[in-house]
């Protein structure tokens, strides 16, 4: 049966206030199941369709874009990052991208401090030490981590997130170091030191934070040669995307004692992340939760909305529209 509004298809069962409002304003074809699409059955599930609601993750490369029916005019992900859609195929097929910045900086903020935390004090160990039943009580030379108040932070990426995590780290009174495309204005670097160079800025990191978005730049931009020059054990933290950092070289240095931890939401090839870290006591590991907040997740969703609502009802131009570089 057909409703006459256009079909929008739903990659992934999304919270229920945002897939109530999907079905409200569009002929809406729901995920309950949450099931992954891969490009062949995505081509085949949007036929009729003129809007897709995806997430990062989704397969929706060149070829997969190029497979997608006529009728697809909008992709809007359900999420900052779009390293996933192939922003220049879609433009080449005349179909508009967009994404959802600004919502879920406070709440990436939050899990890029806990993970700085969370690797600093070897919550990892405390916490399976006590789960396993092998705490044997309080003792002088426990679970001994590293002070974070007074150290350097150095942040790779100094965009919403990046500034929101400074924001948070100043609260622990850490040095705020930066690398990003351009200086900011004073009112917004507040203090912070600009390393125009990112490679001159690793060794002023007692903390590295990861705050770039994935491209052909960033692309294992943590390798063995970078993390040389970060002091001997610093702590590295991915909040970002896991392609940024070369896992062997990480893993490598994390075994060696050359860094003393590492805090990662986000992996290389996620969920099948790299064996070698499910072993390493020295990391502090999360999956992928760094906008996982139902206000944040709601959030995400309103505005992939407003972004359908606005090119396919209204036929305006999203207001977060994704330009192909
Ligand atoms: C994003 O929005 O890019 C996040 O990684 C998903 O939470």
């Amino acid at each position: 049966m057909t409703t006459g509004k256009p079909r929008v298809l739903a990659t992934r069962h999304f919270p229920p206030d945002v897939e109530a409002r999907l079905a409200g304003s569009f002929d809406a074809i729901l995920n309950p199941e949450d099931r992954l699409y891969d490009g062949a059955s995505l081509a085949k599930a949007t036929i009729d369709c003129a809007g897709i609601m995806c997430a990062a993750g989704d397969p929706l490369g060149a070829d997969t874009i190029a497979s997608l029916p006529q009728s697809v005019r909008m992709i809007a992900t359900f999420s900052v990052g779009y390293e996933h859609v192939d922003v220049a195929a879609a433009a080449k097929r005349g179909i508009v991208v967009s994404n959802t910045p600004d919502v879920l900086t406070d709440a990436t903020a939050d899990i890029a401090m806990l993970c700085l935390l969370g690797a600093a004090r070897r919550t990892h160990e405390g916490a399976q030490m006590l789960r396993t039943h092998h705490w044997v009580g309080w003792t002088p030379t426990q679970l001994m981590g590293v002070h974070v108040t007074g150290k350097r932070l150095g942040i790779l990426g100094m965009g919403r997130i990046g500034q929101a995590l400074a924001d948070r780290a100043r609260a622990f009174r850490m040095q705020i170091h930066y690398s990003n495309r351009s200086r900011l204005p004073a009112e917004l670097e507040k203090g912070a030191v600009f390393h125009a160079d990112p490679d001159a800025m690793l060794p002023y990191c007692d903390f590295l934070s990861i705050n770039a978005p994935m491209t052909p730049s960033t692309h294992k931009w943590v390798n063995a040669e970078r993390i040389g020059k970060l002091p001997k054990g610093a702590i590295v933290v991915n909040t970002a995307r896991g392609g940024v950092v070369d896992d062997e070289a990480l893993i490598a240095a994390l075994k060696s004692g050359r860094l003393a931890a590492a805090g990662l939401d986000v992996f290389d090839g996620e969920p099948k992340i790299h064996p070698g870290y499910y072993d390493l006591a020295n990391t502090f590991l999360l999956p992928h939760m760094g906008s996982a907040t139902i206000e944040t997740r709601n959030a995400m969703g309103f505005k992939a909305l407003d972004n359908l609502e606005a090119f396919l009802l209204r036929n305006q131009t999203p207001p977060d529209l994704v330009k192909a570089s």
